[in-house]
């Protein structure tokens, strides 16, 4: 059954029917048959030599030979691993420098490095979850926001995917009343990872800053991929204290990571917090050095001119597969690198994206229950260094392919 994208009820974290009776080894049986009738099964994919208008390298610069270098030298400085958490021995100098790199690349004031993007916000929410605090979460919030709000032992409501209304409703309705929250966190992406819309940060900024709430933005697709290097700096909010910032290093960055970044006048009091309470921080092996010298090198790279190129190529891919009249009406422009084509059903996704990699071309496929309105689609991505001639003639591919497997 689709998901309700009106239900304000947190979804499902999987769908993997703990609850049924039987040994280990019949009920894995039965998992895998259920997974292969819906069609859900996925495989740990590899890149190979194919056309990659998937990964989320979207400036090209996981490969980049700077970036390669940095990460060597790191290895040879420092060695393949932190060998201990943050507040053990684990923080190098190399933690230090990119997380000043960081500030001053998004224009905050102060940066913790999480050894993921996934991490980064189970730790960022769990420091401030809790008893006594509320987190509202956007319906197209990502697992590990999802994930970091339960764990935090927070209450949780949904509000419905970009509305800023129901924010507000839900902020009265949890500020008032015989039993109000006095700690409220708004929970929102910079640029959905599955539809690739953009949030409204500028009115849920100051929609929060009314009612005394903070707002956490997860940037983890728009560092380094969009306008100023940050969805939160081009809003006008870097300097703002209540915009709590995550991000990924894994994405733009090609590299591996995560981190906190966080402005105004509480930002190094928040820090601290995060340093003494998170427990991905605390007890998690800090972030690698040669991961931690890549991204420091690649945030050097990620500038205007190869921001402007991913825009162009996104721009590309839009127009392109628009240009197909039968697709018109299906191609969803995202506000940044992910732009998606809805398909008729997962079987009709699937199929085109089996039928792309024949062609040597990788796109991604989403399928319920990730797509939380309940509708696949194909997931094309830009990245900076392609060639706009050439991902043209690509994308004729891909829609001659999609029209052909429709058909
Ligand atoms: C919105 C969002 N947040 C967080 C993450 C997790 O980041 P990482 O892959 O660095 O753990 C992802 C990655 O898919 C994401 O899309």
């Amino acid at each position: 059954m689709a998901a309700d994208p009106t239900s304000t009820r947190l979804p499902a974290a999987d769908d993997t029917g703990r609850a049924e009776p039987g040994s280990w080894a019949t009920w894995l049986a039965a998992r895998a048959r259920v997974r292969a009738a819906r069609g859900m099964q996925r495989t740990d994919n590899s890149r190979g030599p194919l056309m990659d208008l998937a990964s989320n390298d979207y400036l090209g610069l996981g490969r980049h030979p700077e970036v390669r270098a940095a990460a060597a030298a790191a290895v040879q400085e420092y060695g393949a691993g932190a060998a201990a958490s943050r507040v053990a021995t684990g923080t190098l100098p190399v933690h230090r420098e990119l997380e000043g790199s960081l500030c001053r690349y998004t224009g905050r004031a102060e940066a913790l490095v999480f050894s993921s993007g996934y991490t980064a916000n189970l730790g960022v929410l769990g420091a401030l979850g809790g008893p006594g605090s509320l987190f509202i979460l956007d319906a197209h919030a990502h697992a590990s926001l999802i994930d970091g709000a339960r764990l935090s032992g927070a209450l949780v409501e949904t509000s419905r995917h970009n509305d800023l209304e129901h924010i507000e409703r839900l902020l009265r309705e949890n500020l008032r009343g015989p039993a109000p929250k006095p700690r409220v966190a708004v929970v929102v992406e910079s640029i959905y990872s599955v539809l690739g819309d953009a949030a409204p940060l500028a009115e849920a900024a100051e929609l929060c800053a009314r009612h005394g709430a903070l707002l956490v933005v997860d940037e983890a697709h728009s560092l380094a991929a969009t306008d100023q290097g940050s969805a939160v700096r081009a809003a006008g909010l870097a300097g703002s204290g209540h915009v709590v910032v995550t991000a990924t290093l894994s994405k733009a960055l090609g590299a591996q990571g995560g981190a906190a970044l966080l402005g105004g006048e509480s930002a190094g009091l928040l820090r601290e917090h995060l340093v003494n309470t998170s427990r991905t921080f605390l007890f998690d092996t800090a972030l690698a050095p040669a991961a931690a010298a890549a991204a420091l090198r690649s945030l050097a790279l990620a500038d205007p001119g190869r921001i402007g190129n991913l825009a162009r190529n996104a721009k590309v891919i839009c127009e392109t597969l628009a240009g197909h009249p039968e697709l018109r009406g299906r191609i969803e422009p995202g506000a940044g690198a992910v732009q998606s084509i809805k398909m008729p059903g997962a079987a009709a996704a699937m199929a085109v994206t089996a039928a792309l990699r024949e062609h040597g071309i990788a796109v991604a496929c989403f399928r319920p229950p990730s797509v939380p309105d309940g509708i696949s689609r194909l997931r094309i991505t830009a990245h900076a260094h392609q060639d706009p001639v050439e991902l043209a003639l690509v994308l004729g591919t891909v829609a001659r392919i999609i029209l052909e497997v429709e058909s």
